[in-house]
C-alpha cells in the first residue's frame, strides 16, 4: 500500500552485492512501485542492464549521453520524478562523490538535481568502510538527512570478516517504507505496540507458553511506522524478521513486558497490546534441569502474571485484542469496560484462516460506546491499518 504507485529510482553500484539489487528490485516491482534503475558503469560489470529491465519492466539508464534514453536527454528527469531514491548497494566511489556533490554520472547526478529523500545501503570492503575518508563522508550525508543504512557485519568478498555486507533486502524495504511513510497520518506520534507470546520458564529448558507468532502485532508496528509514526514495538519471542526503522524492546515473561510497557508509554499516544501473555507462570522456576526419572507426576502450581493493559494506564489510547472462542462479542465488551480500553479488536480464535499463526484475520471492532465494526476477513496488515484509522480518529478526539 505504501509503496503502490511510488515512484523508487533505485541506483546500482558496483559491488559484489549488486545482485541482491534484482530482488529488490523484484520486491517493490510486486509491491506496486514504478522502478526506475540507474546502473553505475561498474555495477554492469557485476549484473546486465537487461535482469533489472526484465523485472521492472522499465529502461535502465547506465549512460548520461545515450540518445536512445529518454531519461539521457531530459537528464534530471528522473531526480524529479522520484519519491525515494535508493543507492543499494552503494560503493565507497558513489559516497565519496556523493559527499562531494560530484555529478559525473548518471546516478550522481540525478542525487545532486533530487529534492526526494535518498537512502544509502553502504556494501564495500571492510577497510574501505573503515577508512576514515568514507566515514567522514557518511557523517557529512547523514547531517545532510541521507539515510543510511548499514553495512552489516559478515562475511565478505574477501572472505574476511567484517562490516561491509549489504544489509537485508527487507530492512532495505522497511526503511523505504518509512521514508515514504514520513508526514502520514500518525507523522509525530508514539506507538507501543505488544507482540507475540510470552514465555513462562519452568526450568533452563522449558517454559509455558502459546502459540501466538506476533504476525499481527508486527504488522500494527509496520504499518504505524508507515504512516509516519515513532513506533516501540515490545516482542516476545518470534520467528518473524525484525521490522526495519521500529524500536525493538525483546522481552521473554510478562513480568518482563509489563516493566518494558510501563517504561515505553512514559511519551505515548497510544498502547496497542497485541501480544498474547500469559495469564499464568509456575511459582518456582527450577535452577536444574527437572529429570525425568526423579519424578513420576508432576504438579506445577501456578499463579497470576499482571494484567499489563488492565494496569497501565494513562493519558493515551489503549486498544486491547480478545482472543475468544465463544460469545466473541460479549466477552469482547467486558473486557471492553473492565480494563477502560478506548476500542478493542475481538477475533474468534475458531475460525478457519483468522487469528493465532494466521495471515488473515477477521476481527470485530468495539468502541467505548458499544459501536461494534465487523470488518471481513482481511490481510492481518489491512487489519492493522484498520485499528490505526481508528487510533487516528481517536487520538484527534483526545486532543
Ligand atoms: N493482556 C494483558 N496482560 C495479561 C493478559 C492479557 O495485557 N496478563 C492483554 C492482551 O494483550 C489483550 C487483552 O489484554 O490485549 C485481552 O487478552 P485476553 O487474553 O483475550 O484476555 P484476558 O484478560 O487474559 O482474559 P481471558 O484469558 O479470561 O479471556
Amino acid at each position: 500500500m505504501t509503496l503502490t504507485n511510488k515512484t523508487v529510482v533505485l541506483g546500482v553500484t558496483g559491488s559484489i552485492a549488486a545482485y541482491k539489487a534484482a530482488y529488490l528490485a523484484s520486491q517493490l516491482t510486486q509491491a506496486g512501485a514504478d522502478v526506475e534503475v540507474i546502473m553505475t558503469e561498474a555495477a554492469t560489470k557485476f549484473i546486465t542492464p537487461i535482469t533489472f529491465r526484465s523485472i521492472t519492466g522499465r529502461p535502465v539508464v547506465t549512460e548520461m549521453f545515450d540518445l536512445a534514453s529518454e531519461y539521457s536527454v531530459e537528464h534530471v528527469a528522473l531526480a524529479e520524478a522520484a519519491d525515494v531514491v535508493v543507492i543499494a548497494p552503494a560503493t565507497a566511489n558513489i559516497i565519496a562523490k556523493l559527499a562531494a556533490g560530484i555529478a559525473d554520472d548518471m546516478l550522481s547526478c540525478t542525487v545532486l538535481a533530487t529534492k526526494a529523500p535518498v537512502i544509502v545501503a553502504p556494501a564495500m570492503n571492510v577497510n574501505m568502510y573503515e577508512n576514515p575518508i568514507t566515514q567522514d563522508n557518511l557523517v557529512k550525508l547523514q547531517a545532510r538527512d541521507f539515510a543510511i543504512i548499514g553495512p552489516a557485519y559478515g562475511r565478505l568478498a574477501s572472505g574476511k570478516m567484517g562490516l561491509g555486507r549489504l544489509v537485508d533486502i527487507d530492512e532495505v524495504l522497511g526503511t523505504i517504507c518509512q521514508v515514504l511513510g514520513k508526514g502520514g497520518d500518525l507523522a509525530g506520534k508514539w506507538i507501543v505496540v505488544t507482540a507475540g507470546g510470552t514465555q513462562e520458564p519452568v526450568d533452563p529448558v522449558r517454559c509455558l507458553t502459546n502459540c501466538s507468532s506476533g504476525k499481527m502485532g508486527y504488522a500494527l508496528a509496520e504499518a504505524a511506522r508507515d504512516r509516519g509514526a515513532q513506533v516501540v514495538l515490545v516482542s516476545a519471542p518470534s520467528a518473524l524478521p525484525r521490522p526495519a526503522g521500529v524500536d525493538m524492546v525483546d522481552i521473554r515473561t510478562a513480568q518482563e513486558m509489563y516493566q518494558a510497557v510501563k517504561k515505553a508509554v512514559a511519551k505515548a499516544d497510544a498502547l496497542i497490546m497485541a501480544a498474547a501473555v500469559a495469564d499464568y507462570r509456575s511459582v518456582k522456576v527450577s535452577e536444574s534441569k527437572i529429570k525425568r526419572q526423579q519424578v513420576s507426576s508432576l504438579t506445577l502450581e501456578l499463579e497470576r502474571t499482571p494484567d499489563i493493559l488492565g494496569e497501565v494506564k494513562g493519558n493515551f489510547v489503549r486498544v486491547g485484542f480478545a482472543a475468544e472462542s465463544e460469545n466473541l462479542v460479549a466477552n469482547a465488551k467486558e473486557k471492553l469496560h473492565k480494563k477502560q480500553l478506548d476500542l478493542i479488536a475481538a477475533n474468534d480464535i475458531t475460525a478457519a484462516d483468522s487469528g493465532i499463526g494466521a495471515d488473515t484475520n477477521q476481527v470485530v471492532l468495539i468502541d467505548r460506546e458499544d459501536k461494534v465494526e465487523e470488518l471481513p476477513l482481511l490481510p492481518k496488515r489491512e487489519v492493522a491499518d484498520r485499528i490505526l484509522d481508528r487510533v487516528v480518529e481517536l487520538l484527534a478526539g483526545k486532543k
